[in-house]
């Protein structure tokens, strides 16, 4: 016997969970969209009369189901009232139900918790709808039936939804509905990202406005007085106003995009928690001279725009990653770990492309060298490159370099190709590409990290003051830990405890 249930989706006995074909399909209104229980059509008469009067009760309860948070609501609050009424005391009730409400309007977190509910319950209603309307258009592919909501969580942008697609169906249809959702919807977009443990499950943010177009809020840092660089970093918003954090170690990072796009903005997040965690070793290459110059009082070793230069430090470094691997060895360790004792080495290069394309020949090849051995190779030594570049394509990077680097920044970029270049091949036919950011939100890009998909985001930026203010700091509690360790090695080296 088919089961109705509601927002619309008929249930077979047979058929319950596939939903396909029973009548009415996803196609049911609140109030119509019955089928189910309908008697055929072979008697004609009272026994159609009485079919009619099933699907409007049947209609109504939906319509009573839909609304069930609205009608509870207001049976509570009219409760007074109508048991006053009752006994006899109509006034009594009256005042017990105006102080109810008065209760609720008045009192903030208990309107604020209202208003959160009536929301949710206004948004599954939506979607509900929006699903049905799909099924009736037989528009996905996919006819699954119920994509029924787990939990609502109301974010700056929109509403991010945990949903169940029904057994019959898959994540994937409820992806290729996205678009067609948002239609019904009427808002901005539909977002699904399958659940990676449990394929029934998804998240469907709903978005209604540009999540992106406002620069993100102050980095939450900003004010430290110490981190460390064995941290997440946040480094920015994403589309569903998220923080996205980034973890270095045992990483290499490269940042690509077209110039003004925030590279160097970006970086300067990751630089500051290096600058400001006292155990890390910072070396600077600045193809432009001026973008990291704030931080070489932090630093251990500087490169401006010559690359023999940069080939030396490059080369201390490639020196200092051999002894590294030997003293692990002796100790029978694989990796640098946070409590070996080995502090991290961060490197950081802005406008690779410049050492890369200028200078003679053989220090070029150089460089691209001693940079390809230190990303190979670096990572369990605890040497971190982090690179930015404008374009990374093949005549300007190695592709045996730059196909090194296991997270990648794209912000925003010429061409869907120019994008690829920096995330990886095939990322902007899938969908993901910095090349239709607008140019005017700076900072917005795609990060491709330890998720496996790129997410969209905005990064922190650090205005020149706030960067100068860290860049002291840094610099003031690098010099005190220096001078506690330089005191307690002249107290070890004189016997003293
Ligand atoms: N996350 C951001 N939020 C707001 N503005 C930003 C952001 N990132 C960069 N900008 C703006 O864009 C300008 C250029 O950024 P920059 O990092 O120098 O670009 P690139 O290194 O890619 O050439 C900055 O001076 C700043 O005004
Ligand atoms: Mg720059």
């Amino acid at each position: 016997m088919a089961e109705p249930s509601f927002y619309g989706h008929e249930r077979d006995d047979a058929r319950a969970d596939w939903g396909v074909d029973s009548p009415g399909g996803w196609g049911g209104g609140y109030g119509t969209g019955s089928g189910a229980g309908t008697p055929g059509r072979s008697g004609a008469g009272s026994a159609e009369q009485g079919g009619i009067v099933e699907a409007a009760l049947l209609g109504l309860a939906r319509t009573v189901w839909a609304f069930g948070v609205e009608l509870s609501g207001l049976a509570v609050l009219t409760a007074p009232a109508a048991f006053g009424a009752a006994r006899g005391w109509p006034a009594a009730g009256g005042v017990g139900s105006g102080l109810l409400l008065a209760g609720l309007l008045g009192i903030g977190p208990v309107r604020r918790l209202a208003g959160r509910v009536l929301h949710e319950a206004m948004t599954r209603r939506c979607w509900h709808r929006a699903v049905r309307a799909l099924g009736r258009a037989s528009t996905p592919a996919w006819r699954g039936g119920q994509v029924s909501i787990r939990t609502v969580t109301p974010r700056p942008v929109g509403d991010v939804l945990e949903v169940r697609v029904p057994v019959g169906g898959t994540v994937a249809d409820l992806e290729k509905a996205a678009e067609a959702l948002a239609v019904v919807l009427e808002i901005r977009q539909v977002r699904v990202r399958r659940d990676t443990d449990n394929a029934r499950q998804a998240r469907v943010s709903l978005i209604r406005r540009d999540p992106l177009s406002a620069p993100a809020p102050a980095w939450p840092h900003a004010g430290a007085g110490r981190l460390s660089l064995w941290e997440p970093i946040p480094v920015g918003l994403d589309e569903d106003g998220q923080p996205v954090t980034l973890t270095l170690p045992e990483r290499n990072l490269l940042l690509g995009g077209e110039p003004g796009a925030g590279k160097s903005a970006a970086l300067s997040l990751l630089v500051a928690t290096a600058a400001l965690d006292p155990s890390v070793r910072l070396h600077l290459l600045d193809g432009k001279l001026v973008e990291l110059a704030g931080w070489a009082g932090c630093a251990d070793s500087t490169a401006g725009v010559d690359v023999e230069d940069a080939n030396l430090l490059l080369a201390r470094l490639r020196a200092d990653m051999d002894a590294r691997y030997l003293s692990l060895l002796a100790n029978r360790a694989r990796k640098v770990a946070p409590d070996s004792g080995l502090p991290l080495h961060l490197v950081v290069i802005d406008e690779l492309a410049h050492y890369l394309l200028n200078g003679e020949r053989k220090e070029r090849a150089l460089f691209a060298e001693l940079m390809r051995d230190l990303v190979a190779r670096g990572r369990a030594a605890g040497i971190i490159v982090i690179a930015a570049t404008q374009k990374p394509q093949h005549d300007v990077i190695p592709t045996a370099l730059r196909d090194l680097f296991g997270f990648r920044w794209a912000l925003r970029c010429s061409t869907p190709q120019a994008s690829d270049t920096v995330l990886g091949a095939g990322w902007a036919s899938q969908g993901h590409t910095a090349s239709d950011i607008d140019s005017a939100h700076r900072g917005v890009g795609l990060l491709l990290h330890e998720g496996g998909q790129p997410i969209r985001l905005r990064s922190h930026y650090l205005d020149d003051p706030t960067l100068a203010a860290i860049a002291d700091r840094a610099e003031t509690l690098r010099r005190t830990v220096a001078g506690v360790r330089t005191a307690a090695g002249v107290a070890r080296s004189r016997g003293v405890s």
